[in-house]
């Protein structure tokens, strides 16, 4: 087995975003270490690390930025910031999010999958990435902003998440695109606000002030960038491993109530946010390491998801797996706001294609990667 160094370590590299898996098995046995990437940061890759970390805010920031390298010059709201101004930031949202109004979303969620899957269906094999996967968290979202759905709203999405590295000069081409969309929206929807999320932030008060209009757009950045990489890529995965393990798939037919557990799953087994950051705001012992005020510290969520410690065969896909206290939503004060929404598309998405598609299998190979979303071929079984 090849020998693990911290020091080599690139969770953004090529060959860990094809399968991290192995590596993952590495780092469980390593702990945390120090990579000398990014101008350096402390890897934290066990479950209970990742935990202690996430919990610790006084300790460990997320205001100076969570992605490494950074995105953008600005933060990410309502992530990138400490409380007590993040515990503000999220009461104006917490609502919106709730179990209870995202119930009243599903309806949506439904028609928007139903509408999607006819277009899908219409030629063989089908591509569940492209037009289906991809497109339902990103209409969605659009209604909640009360924003016309544009399918390249994917697509500047995805320059900011995955080509960062790799095309940086299209990252800042998508930001720039997302701002000005905002930009454009405002003033019209302070004459006439709605019930969206828009409108929600534009009224919103923090010490009886409105927030400024840059932070606005800040919020708004966030809010049509934060659920549509991850949602999207976990909706894939779940759809290519129903169509690889066919007991599986059959069982979800079978007994639809069975679809939760499986969403639950397939976040643990995929974790679709590989990790994220925070900066040390104290000198500090993390797990065992010495870290210091001003250092980087990247909580690998997807590393966390994978470890014995917390997971029985931990590299078996099993529904069926109890108690499954996955960390891919984060966990502490910052643990994902759009957690219910995430796991009504991503359920409703699959009960719709099991409804009109009950059997199938993939149409060639697919490459499931942690930085690129393909397509997914899928075709009817003949069984
Ligand atoms: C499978 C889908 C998703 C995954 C795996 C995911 C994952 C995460 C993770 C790991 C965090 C924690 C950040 C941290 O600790 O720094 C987070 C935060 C957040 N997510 Fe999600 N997310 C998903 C979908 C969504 C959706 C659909 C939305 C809706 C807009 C959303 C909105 C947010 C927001 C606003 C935060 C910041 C929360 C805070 O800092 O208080 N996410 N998400």
């Amino acid at each position: 087995m090849k020998k693990f160094t911290h020091s080599e370590f690139d969770h953004n590299a090529g060959d860990f975003r094809k399968d991290p898996s192995a590596v993952y098995k590495l780092l469980h046995a390593a702990g945390v270490g120090q990579s000398e990437h990014y101008g350096g940061f402390w890897v934290v890759p066990t479950y209970e690390t990742v935990q202690s970390v996430a919990h610790d805010t006084d300790t460990y920031s997320p205001a100076d930025g969570t992605m490494l390298p950074g995105v953008l010059d600005r933060p990410l709201l309502p992530m990138e910031s400490d409380p007590p101004l993040h515990g503000e930031y999220r009461r104006m949202l917490v609502k919106q999010f709730s179990p209870k109004a995202i119930r009243e979303w599903v309806p949506a969620i439904r028609a928007a999958a139903q509408d999607l899957l006819k277009d899908v269906l219409t030629e063989e094999p089908y591509d569940f990435s492209l037009g289906y996967a991809k497109m339902l968290p990103t209409a969605i979202i659009c209604q909640m902003l009360g924003v016309e759905f544009k399918t390249e709203f994917q697509e500047w999405v995805e320059d900011v998440v995955y080509r960062r590295i790799s095309d940086r000069a299209a990252t800042d081409r998508a930001i720039e695109k997302i701002h000005n969309l905002f930009r454009g929206i405002l003033p019209e929807r302070r004459e006439n606000p709605g019930d969206d999320l828009v409108s929600l932030v534009l009224q919103a008060e923090i010490d009886g002030k409105p927030l400024d209009e840059e932070t606005v757009i800040d919020f708004c950045f966030f809010l049509l960038i934060a659920g549509l990489d991850n949602t999207n890529f976990t909706i894939r995965a779940l759809l290519q491993q129903l169509a690889i393990d066919h007991e599986l798939r059959q069982r979800l037919v079978d007994d639809p109530n069975l679809i939760d557990a499986a969403v639950e799953e397939a976040l643990r087994y995929f974790s679709p946010v590989i990790a994220l950051g925070r900066t040390a705001r104290a000198d500090a012992s993390l797990g065992g390491c010495p870290a210091h005020q001003g250092d980087k510290v990247l909580m690998l969520f997807g590393c966390a998801n994978r470890d014995p410690a917390e997971f029985e065969n931990p590299d078996e896909f099993d529904i069926d797996r109890f108690p499954n206290r996955h960390v891919a939503f984060g966990v502490g004060p910052h643990r994902c706001l759009g957690s219910n929404l995430a796991r009504a598309e991503i359920a409703v998405a699959i009960e719709e294609v099991l409804k009109v598609l009950p059997d199938f299998e993939l149409a060639g190979e697919v490459d499931i990667r942690w930085d690129d979303l393909g397509p997914l071929l899928i075709k009817p079984r003949k069984s």
